[in-house]
């Protein structure tokens, strides 16, 4: 099969095309003829070597944590889906990789509704388990209000509207020139940054009951100053929060449980007109390193996503 790979890490230059032995489905797994293939902040890190995890790959790499195909081959224990269904998932995690390529396996999907654009699909699939995740263990009940920072990104586009529709009041927080698209996604929009707790006061909210640090971005005292408690709030990028008492989320990558019933409920959610996945920007799968470059800098309103024509 044809794949985009790298042989050493280093800058978007890296990624070339090459020819690579098609993967097969093990245990729980299907493979896709892939359509569209998300690039993913875990992308871009492993890609450069700067994150830990690069020196678990073994090298070429293929890059790649989301896609979105049609079914070709499904291992034995797996049922529920058949050759030739459309569907959007996440790779096998333990690879950390392999959706930038002709063919590649899944170890979680749903079914992709027919509307929703192979591109929305390809980028839906961590982002969408990941918020699905969070949430749950923010434990949210309906009429609460849930603060996350950095809502605007491919995880926070997510969660805000997976939140929403739970009946949860979100306050997103983003840049100021991206709170109109987070209206647009449901969220009140606060800019983040040092002050935010008194920011989000003189929105004239009473109380914030949950929040959910998606940015990393050192937030983590200010957001227990706003619910008042560690058990309200969870982070998925800051790696001291475990020394403030906080919990950190990690996923399967760590043991937890997954939040794979949350692409059903996006499926659902986005045949009933509740739902899109944010792209900020779609590329042939040939510009792959193109894709890289802005993945790494800039603004962002939802995912970065790669299209392979047939
Ligand atoms: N733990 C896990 O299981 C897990 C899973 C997936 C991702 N992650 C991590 O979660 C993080 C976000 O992923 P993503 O895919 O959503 O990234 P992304 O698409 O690049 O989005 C990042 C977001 O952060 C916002 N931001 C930038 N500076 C900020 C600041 N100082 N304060 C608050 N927000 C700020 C950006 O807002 P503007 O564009 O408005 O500036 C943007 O919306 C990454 O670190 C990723 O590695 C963790």
């Amino acid at each position: 099969m044809f794949a985009v790979q790298f042989d050493r890490f280093g800058p978007p230059e890296v990624l070339h095309f090459a020819t690579a032995d098609a993967p097969r489905p093990g245990p729980g797994q299907i493979r896709i003829r892939v359509q569209a293939a998300g690039v993913s902040p875990v992308d871009v890190g492993l890609r450069s070597g700067r994150t830990p995890m690069s020196a678990r790959l073994p090298l070429p790499h293929i890059p790649g944590v989301d896609a979105a195909g049609v079914v070709d081959e499904i291992s034995d224990d797996v049922d529920g889906v058949a050759i030739g269904d459309h569907v959007f998932g996440v790779v096998d995690v333990a690879k950390l990789g392999g959706a930038t390529a002709q063919f590649a396996v899944l170890h979680l999907w749903a079914h992709k509704p027919t509307a929703m654009p192979w591109a929305q699909a390809g980028a839906a699939g961590s982002s969408t388990e990941t918020a699905t995740r969070a949430l749950d263990l923010l434990d949210l009940q309906p009429g609460m209000t849930l603060l996350i920072d950095g809502a605007t990104g491919g995880v926070g586009s997510i969660a805000v509207q997976l939140a929403t529709a739970r009946g949860i009041r979100v306050i997103g927080t983003a840049r100021t020139d991206n709170h109109d698209f987070l209206r647009t996604l449901g969220a009140t929009p606060v800019t983040y940054g040092p002050g935010l707790a008194d920011r989000v006061n003189a929105l004239g909210t009473t109380r914030v009951d949950r929040a959910l640090d998606v940015a990393g971005a050192g937030s983590l005292p200010e957001l227990l100053q706003l619910t008042g408690s560690t058990a309200t709030v969870v982070t998925l990028a800051d790696f001291t929060a475990p020394a403030q008492g906080i919990r950190l989320s990690m996923g399967q990558l760590a043991g937890e449980p997954d939040g794979r019933h949350g692409l059903n409920t996006a499926a659902e959610l986005f045949t009933e007109g509740r739902f899109t996945v944010p792209i900020d920007a779609t590329f042939p799968i040939q510009k792959a390193a193109d894709a890289h470059e802005t993945a790494e800098h800039g603004s962002r309103r939802g995912k970065i996503v790669l299209t392979i024509d047939d």
